[in-house]
């Protein structure tokens, strides 16, 4: 089995939504060769990082930067990790108010320091969460889910 681990932040519930979706799609019925853990970012460990194949990351906008809960994530994780997940593959969403920049390149700056591949473009949607972004969180989760099971990444 191949593992995915999910893991997010929201305040407000727009990213859970976002989060929810991506699952979804992760864990769609025709991928049965993937085991997903799904986390809120306050509850995931160094542990979950070793534990993955590949990791999807969630989070608003605040202040510009990523989410203090997804930056607490990554503080509490980088030294027990180094060295130990380079090159696992991975990939981002945002969701945010008007812009989500800032939390993309905050975000992307530090994985690169965990040496992480980025697989997938990133998906930013602003404002409303709209039918068409959650079957794009949807396709999100299920194509990470479906090149890790081909063995891709
Ligand atoms: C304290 C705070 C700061 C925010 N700063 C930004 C920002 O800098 N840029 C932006 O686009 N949205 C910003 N937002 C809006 C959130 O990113 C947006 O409402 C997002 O959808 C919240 O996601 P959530 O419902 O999952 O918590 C901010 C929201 C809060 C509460």
């Amino acid at each position: 089995m191949k593992k995915l681990l999910i893991v997010y932040h929201s305040q407000g519930g727009k990213n859970l939504e976002m989060a929810n979706a991506v699952f979804a799609g992760a864990s769609h019925d025709d991928l049965k060769g993937v085991e997903v853990r799904f986390l809120r970012a306050f509850d995931a460990t160094d542990q979950d990082l070793l534990w993955a194949d590949g990791i999807i990351f969630g989070t608003p906008e605040n202040f510009g930067y990523m989410s203090g809960a997804m930056k607490d994530f990554l503080d509490r994780t980088f030294y027990a990790v180094e060295g130990a997940v380079d090159a696992k593959p991975y990939c981002i969403f945002i969701g945010a108010g008007n812009d989500g920049q800032g939390a993309l390149s905050s975000l992307t700056r530090i994985l690169k320091g965990y040496k992480f591949k980025e697989i997938h473009e990133p998906l930013i949607v602003v404002g409303e969460l709209t039918e068409e972004a959650k079957v794009s969180c949807e396709a999100l989760g299920m194509g990470m889910a479906a090149g890790l099971e081909a063995g891709i990444y």
